[in-house]
């Protein structure tokens, strides 16, 4: 019997035992979907347009590439004129030979499918798939994103030109992977009859009755009942909140079907081993970034400075906010190579600047960074965008500095196989919360951006290492949780906030939160909503501020500004950390900040817009009290690190975005990858970067 019980154990252990090797195995091979196999980790690409050239000049061309480090082209996106010159005539040829000619060079090519380009053949043949601008206007043809997406007769177009790419791509082992449209048309959308008949359909499919709709948008409002759903406009602007909302949603799941019907062929016809992806811009809010990214094996995006230098927390967000589209690492499929052609002034960045700009992207878990675009074409609208040759085939100054991104890039590159950014702090972004501020912000100085920002810079200063988050997305492991703006709060997502706090976290709230429910309907709790029980208080009553007030208390003495919420504390447990000075009479004296354990964690509620001091006591509270703690070590200000991670392993990112050098202290021993040595400490100039590993 005892022998017995001992063979157990000992099965036991050893299935566990296996288990857990297994599992750890597994998680080591896990190859990350932005690491192109059989290629360096990290990659530099272009934006190559092999049509706009006669096919003599593409050898120069990739031969340059190779020389400058270049291991992926982004091409044919704007190609369908060359790919089908004439309807059902497909001309795929001269792509495969471009792919080809490319891998010659040790260059993985990225098919872009054409859809923002419809032929003129097309156009003329069915002008009714030009969009319609909301004041009935059709589009002409001659630029880009000129076709409806919602048009079901552009759709089919679309599936046959994808179509015939991906039979003929599919399994070629130099394609790496896919790129749907270009930008999503901007989410730009036709305002003709055969939309809004399709909104329509779509909000009755949603509603069910029109009685439900009617009472949900409270249409008793204004005399705006609909008995009839044809009855219901396209909102163009002052119209319900509830129809504001639903159209940004429509306007959603309108790209995902379109991107879906390209999709979808794809891949019927593509391995599984390419990627399909879509690249997005930032925080541009035409549709909703979750629900978009959720088909792509992984998000891209395309990040321009425009005017200016680089803004080192803005990009840093942007690209914390593409991570965390779907949780994963991402590319920037394209990049200015120092100025672009769109801004009101576009100045070059300066000497260093896209090579920091470079390894920032990396730094916050992107893979492929793509200049775009190459070399210009000799005519066509972007004549003065920056590009790597110039218009005489040979390199321009930026050239240099590109080859060395892609030949430190190579140096680098193992340090970062399989890594990827976790964080302990999670900032949650809404777009839901985003349109309804935007709808009505209440005070034209309303920036949720610009807060999001805020918060963020004083978190990551701290902690070294945000991820932002859906608010739907699961909390699991993380320390801190901020929600600076999350005005929309349904219960489903009050659950989620609830739950991590019952188990734990600490949450934090901004101002506005909890004021709506998913119908952009105000809530009959008072602020913030469903979770006004567990902060034991509430708020009384919001202000739009003429000017800033004093406020004062646990983080010190400063201004309040934009936005001020009367807080009340209800519960006895309920602290007050902050409150307003003397200035309107109503708010004297009134708590501004307020906090309450709950579960085994926290809720604190900020009822303001806190100067950038009081901003910086406030995260330093937030991460003492959560346990969060720096992602390296102390750095100079000015000195971005950040961290990828992996099985075994970490790559730590140094940029100086300081206009002086400075000296960091490791307070260990580091590998510095970029120069070779060993030591503890780096002097780093203006825009100097060095990327660490453990020795
Ligand atoms: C966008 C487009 C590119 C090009 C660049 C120029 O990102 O995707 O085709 O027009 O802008 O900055």
């Amino acid at each position: 019997m005892q022998s017995l019980r001992l063979i157990g154990t000992m099965l036991i252990l050893l299935v566990g035992f296996s288990l857990a090797s297994a599992q750890l195995k597994s998680q080591e091979q896990r190859a990350l979907p932005t690491q192109v196999p059989k290629h360096d980790a990290i990659l530099v690409g272009t934006a190559w347009y092999p049509e706009q050239w006669p096919e003599s000049r593409w050898e120069q061309d990739l031969k340059l590439m190779e020389v400058a480090n270049i291991k992926v082209v982004r091409i044919a996106e704007f190609s369908w004129s060359r790919l089908e010159p004439l309807e059902g005539h497909y001309d795929l040829d001269w792509l495969e030979r471009a792919v080809a000619a490319a891998a010659k060079h040790h260059i993985v090519s990225v098919l872009g499918t054409p859809t923002a380009t419809p032929p003129a053949w097309l156009t003329q043949k069915y002008p009714e798939i030009l969009r319609e601008e909301p004041d009935g206007r059709r589009v002409t043809h001659g630029n880009r994103a000129h076709a409806s997406s919602t048009s079901p007769l552009y759709r089919e177009y679309c599936r046959k030109i994808a179509g015939e790419m991906a039979k003929r791509f599919g399994h070629n082992p130099e394609v790496a992977g896919w790129q749907i449209d270009n930008e999503y048309g901007y989410a730009l959308m036709s305002y003709d009859d055969a939309t809004q008949k399709k909104f329509q359909e779509w909000l009755k499919s949603k509603y069910r009755t029109l009685e439900i709709l009617n009472a949900l948008w409270t249409t008793a409002y204004w005399s705006e009942t609909y008995d009839n759903w044809n009855e219901i406009p396209i909102p163009v602007g002052g119209h319900n909140p509830g129809l504001q909302l639903e159209w940004k949603r429509f306007v959603t799941d309108a790209w995902n079907d379109y991107q879906m019907n390209q999709i979808a062929v794809i891949r019927k016809y593509a391995d599984a081993r390419q990627f399909i992806t879509g690249n997005l811009m930032g925080f541009f809010d035409g549709f909703d970034h979750y629900v978009i990214t959720e088909p792509l094996t992984f998000a891209s995006w395309d990040d321009y400075v425009g005017s200016g230098h680089l803004d080192p927390d803005f990009n840093g967000l942007a690209h914390d906010l593409t991570r965390g589209f779907k949780r994963e690492n991402f590319w920037v499929m394209e990049t200015q190579p120092g100025a672009v052609n769109w801004a009101g002034i576009n100045n070059f960045l300066n000497k260093g600047e896209v090579r920091a700009m470079a390894w920032q992207a990396i730094a916050h878990g992107a893979d492929e960074i793509g200049y775009w675009q190459w070399r210009s074409a000799l005519n066509g609208q972007e004549q003065y965008h920056g590009t790597l040759l110039g218009a005489d085939g040979t390199p321009v100054p930026i050239y240099k500095e590109v080859s060395q991104i892609g030949q430190e890039f190579s140096k680098a590159q193992e340090a970062f196989r399989g890594t990827t950014v976790r964080s302990q702090v999670a900032l949650l972004y809404s777009y839901d919360s985003h349109w309804a501020i935007q709808f009505q912000k209440h005070t034209q100085k309303y920036d949720d951006i610009a807060m999001l920002k805020s918060y963020y810079r004083a978190l990551r200063k701290l902690s070294q290492s945000v991820d932002v988050i859906s608010a739907k997305a699961s909390l699991d492991g993380y320390k801190l949780v901020v929600a600076p703006n999350l005005n929309v709060l349904p219960k489903d997502v009050a659950e989620n906030l609830l739950n991590y706090v019952r188990n734990g976290g600490h949450l934090v709230l901004g101002p506005r939160s909890g004021l709506k429910d998913e119908h952009n309907e105000l809530l009959v709790q008072r602020q913030p909503g469903y979770l006004m029980a567990a902060l034991g208080g509430r708020v009384e009553q919001y202000y739009a501020l003429e000017k800033d007030f004093s406020v004062s208390g646990e983080w010190g003495t400063g201004q309040a500004s934009v936005w001020a919420e009367q807080l009340n504390a209800l519960n006895p447990g309920t602290q007050v950390l902050m409150r307003y000075g003397k200035n309107n009479g109503w708010l004297d004296d009134q708590p501004a900040v307020i906090s309450r354990a709950y579960g085994k964690g926290k809720i604190t509620y900020i009822g303001t817009i806190l100067d950038e001091k009081l901003m910086k006591t406030a995260a330093e509270w937030m991460v003492k009290e959560s346990g969060v703690g720096p992602a390296f070590a102390s750095v100079p200000d000015g000195i971005e690190v950040s961290v990828r991670s992996g099985p075994g392993k970490s790559a730590f990112v140094l940029i100086n975005f300081a206009p002086e050098s400075q000296n960091v202290d490791f307070g260990k021993r580091m590998k510095m990858l970029l120069s070779d040595r060993q030591g503890e400490s780096v002097e780093l100039a203006p825009y100097g970067v060095e990327v660490l590993q453990a020795p």
